[in-house]
């Protein structure tokens, strides 16, 4: 089924043309990998499927619902759950209390929060996240535990579509096949993924389905089976330019002798 589709999607910030004729599709149980250099539109992307921005081109649907989002809220009571690269996280706060930030369980005077520390531990259980305390400030894990929390807490509130912006691209090689497991594993539980990167190998280890941007339009979108790791890379890389530059500098590349 289809949980998000854009069609021929365009946004204009000013006289800056940020995106031009997008199209993307996001299945249940697909993680729909978004390509693409700084500046090349991911970021508005996001905010259009995220409720942040309007798209003044195109069509979104939700479901096989036509909407025009005009706030956050709208695209998180429709399902979908955004993860951003800044987390909005309070450091100082327990692992559990961010969980429930904004949902927590309990009356309005009196905070449940021995179930809420029960319940953060299950979800991050279910996800296969191992946490010694779940009362230790948020602000002591690591960016990719982070990234985990947010996930597995997106699972729990049963998002339908979870879409992640650049989830690896501040983390090491090892923490970033850690966050990358746990986006496999939110697939495994049914979800529809947006996965958002600049890296090829990150999002070929995951994906299903690529499209790449380039200056605010599509240069490419493939399904896996249709794409190999080093197309993927060479298209990521501009392929052709960077040939059209090596033969300008003398220098040929790999591609050059096949
Ligand atoms: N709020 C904004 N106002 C004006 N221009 C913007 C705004 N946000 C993004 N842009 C421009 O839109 C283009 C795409 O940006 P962005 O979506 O952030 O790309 P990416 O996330 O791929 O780096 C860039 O040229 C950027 O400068
Ligand atoms: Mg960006």
């Amino acid at each position: 089924m289809n949980l998000l589709t854009l069609e021929d999607v365009g946004k204009t910030y000013g006289s800056v043309r940020a995106l031009e004729g997008v199209s993307l599709t996001v299945r249940q149980g697909e993680i729909c990998c978004v390509l693409g250099d700084n500046g090349a539109g991911k970021s508005t992307l996001i905010k259009i499927i995220a409720g942040l921005h309007r798209h003044d081109e195109g069509r979104y649907l939700i479901g096989d619902q036509e909407v025009r989002l005009s706030s956050p809220r709208q695209a998180i009571d429709r399902g979908i759950a955004t993860v951003y690269q800044d987390l909005a996280v309070v450091p100082l706060m327990p692992v559990w209390r961010n969980f429930f930030l904004g949902a927590e369980l309990g009356g309005r005077f009196r905070l449940d929060s021995a179930r809420m520390r029960v319940v953060t531990q299950e979800a991050l259980a279910r996800m296969g996240i191992e946490l010694d305390d779940v009362d230790q400030p948020i602000g002591t894990l690591s960016g990719g535990q982070r990234q985990c929390v947010a996930i597995a807490r997106a699972v729990h509130f049963g998002a339908r579509a979870l879409v992640l912006d650049e989830p690896t691209a501040a983390l090491g090689v090892k923490q970033s096949g850690v966050v990358l497991k746990y986006v496999a594993a939110a697939r495994a539980e049914g979800l529809g993924v947006v996965l958002i990167t600049h890296n090829p190998h990150h999002a070929y280890l995951v994906g299903d389905h690529f499209t790449l941007l380039k200056r605010g339009r599509m240069a490419g979108s493939h399904p896996r089976a249709e794409i190999t790791l080093e197309q993927l890379t060479t298209e990521m890389a501009g392929g052709s330019e960077l040939a059209e530059l090596s033969h300008e500098l003398g220098r040929p590349g790999p591609e050059a002798d096949s």
